[in-house]
C-alpha cells in the first residue's frame, strides 16, 4: 500500500471518535456483483477497530423482481413511485439484500446487525409518489448501541409514518439524513463505477465544490445521475463541518481511498476559501508561523515577518500557506506549506493554482531531498539543481533575468532552523 506513517495518520484520525468515522452507502449493484470485495474491505475496517455505519440500496434488484412479477412501476424525478404492491416487493427485496450483507459479514466473524425500518420517522410529502417517505427524524440510539457493543449496523432504506405505515425511502436520501444526524468524518458512496469520470474517461480525483461545482454541472459529458448525486453531496457538505468529506469509490479500492493521501476514487470537499493578505495581524502571524513550523518541522526565525515586503496566501482552515516576495518585479515564492494532516485533500493544489493565477513569472527554491520536488518538476518551466537546493521557475525566458533570479535564490539566507 503506502508508507506505514500515512496509514497510521488516517487510522488515528478515523479512530478519534467511536460513532463518527463514516457512513457508507452501498449501491444496490454492488450487492449484486461485488459482494466479496465489499465484505473483505469492511472486514479489514472491523479488524482495525473502525465501525462504519452501512446503508444499502437495492434498486436494480427491485426493478428486476417487479419485472419478473409483471408489476408495473415508474419513476418521477428519479424517485420510484411506490404503490402498495410495489412496497410489498420492496420490503421483501430490501430485507433480502440486507440479509446478504449481514450474513456475508457474519461469516467473517464481523458482528453485523440489521436495521430495517425502525430508525427513520417519515411523512409522505408528495402523494404522487405513493408510499415514499420523507425523513423527519432519525433515531441514532440503536445505531450507537450496536457500535458500542462492537457491531456494525447495516441499514435498509425504509421507515414508518406516524400512523405506522411502512414507507420506501430513496437510498441516497436515507444516507444524507443519517449523515446529518451522525456528522461523520467521512461519507462514502460505494458503487460499481467507483468515482466521477471526466469527458476522456479519466477519474477525477478531487472535486472542490467551491471551485469546481458550477463548471462540472455545465458539462454534457457528466450524466444526469451523477449530476443529481453531486447536487445532493453539495447540500450535504453545506450542512457538515468544513473538514468533512465525501468519497466515491468501489469496494476494492475503499481502503486505499481511506488510508492513503492520494486515495483511489473521487474525494469531494466543500472547498477552500483562500485569502490573500499583504500584512498580517498578530494572530495571523501566529497562524502562519505554526503552519510553516509544522510542515517544515523546524523553527522560524523570529524576524521573519519584519524583513522585506511579503504577500501571504492563507487558507481559511488555517492549514496551508504560501508566502511570496518580489525580486526585481519577479515573484519569489518564499514558502509553500501544507500541514501534514491536510495532505490528500487537494488543498495544496488549490493554494498553488490560486497563487499561479495571480503571477506570470515565479521562481523558488527547494531543498534537494524534499519530496515535493516531483510536483515542482511537473509544474515548472525549468529547474537548476545544486547540492543543497534546486531552483525552479515559471515564465522567465530572459536569460539574464533568469541568471539573476537563480543567483538570488541560492543566496537567500535560511529562515527556518533545524535542531542538529
Ligand atoms: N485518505 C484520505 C481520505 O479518505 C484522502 C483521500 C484522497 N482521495 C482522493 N480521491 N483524492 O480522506
Amino acid at each position: 500500500m503506502s508508507s506505514e506513517k500515512e496509514i497510521r495518520k488516517y487510522l488515528d484520525r478515523f479512530s478519534s471518535d467511536d460513532y463518527r468515522f463514516a457512513v457508507i452507502k452501498v449501491g444496490g449493484a454492488v450487492i449484486q456483483s461485488d459482494l466479496e470485495n465489499l465484505v473483505s474491505s469492511l472486514t479489514f475496517l472491523n479488524e482495525v477497530g473502525l465501525r462504519p455505519i452501512i446503508v444499502h440500496g437495492g434498486g436494480p434488484k427491485l426493478s428486476e423482481e417487479l419485472h419478473k412479477r409483471k408489476i408495473e412501476f415508474s419513476f418521477v424525478n428519479g424517485q420510484r413511485v411506490t404503490t402498495k404492491e410495489v412496497l410489498e416487493v420492496a420490503f421483501e427485496i430490501f430485507s433480502g439484500e440486507n440479509k446478504k450483507i449481514v450474513s456475508a459479514l457474519k461469516d467473517k466473524e464481523v458482528h453485523a446487525m440489521p436495521i430495517i425500518g425502525d430508525i427513520f420517522d417519515c411523512d409522505i410529502e408528495n402523494s404522487e409518489l405513493g408510499l415514499v417517505g420523507d425523513i423527519k427524524n432519525t433515531d441514532s440510539s440503536k445505531i450507537k448501541d450496536i457500535i458500542s457493543s462492537g457491531g456494525i449496523p447495516v441499514i435498509a432504506p425504509m421507515g414508518y409514518t406516524k400512523d405506522n405505515q411502512l414507507v420506501n425511502i430513496n437510498g441516497d436520501k436515507a444516507t444524507l439524513a443519517l449523515a446529518k444526524e451522525i456528522i461523520p468524518d467521512k461519507v462514502i458512496f460505494l458503487s460499481d463505477v467507483g468515482g466521477v469520470f471526466d469527458g476522456n474517461d479519466n477519474l477525477i480525483s478531487n472535486i472542490n465544490i467551491k471551485d469546481d461545482y458550477e463548471n462540472l454541472m455545465s458539462q454534457d459529458w457528466l450524466h444526469s445521475g451523477m449530476k443529481l448525486k453531486l447536487q445532493q453531496i453539495k447540500l450535504l457538505l453545506d450542512s457538515l463541518p468544513s473538514n468533512s468529506s465525501v468519497s466515491i469509490t468501489k469496494p476494492l479500492h475503499l481502503n486505499r481511498e481511506l488510508f492513503t493521501d492520494a486515495g483511489f476514487g473521487t474525494l469531494v470537499k466543500a472547498g477552500h476559501q483562500i485569502d490573500k493578505l499583504t500584512s498580517l495581524n498578530k494572530k495571523q502571524e501566529e497562524t502562519v508561523t505554526s503552519i510553516l513550523e509544522s510542515s517544515f518541522k523546524g523553527t522560524l526565525n523570529n524576524d521573519y515577518f519584519k524583513n522585506g515586503l511579503k504577500e501571504f496566501y492563507l487558507s481559511s482552515c488555517n492549514r496551508a500557506s504560501i508566502v511570496t516576495t518580489k525580486h526585481k518585479n519577479i515573484t519569489y515564492m518564499d514558502k509553500f506549506a501544507v500541514i501534514n494532516s491536510a495532505r490528500g485533500e487537494g488543498l495544496g493544489n488549490a493554494m498553488w493554482n490560486r497563487m499561479l493565477s495571480e503571477h506570470n513569472k515565479i521562481f523558488w527554491r527547494s531543498r534537494s531531498r524534499n519530496a515535493i520536488n516531483n510536483f515542482y518538476k511537473d509544474v515548472c518551466d525549468g529547474f537548476q539543481k545544486y547540492d543543497e537546493w534546486s531552483i525552479f521557475w515559471i515564465g522567465i525566458d530572459d536569460l539574464d533575468q533568469l541568471t539573476a533570479c537563480i543567483d538570488f535564490a541560492v543566496k537567500q539566507p535560511a529562515t527556518i532552523s533545524y535542531e542538529n
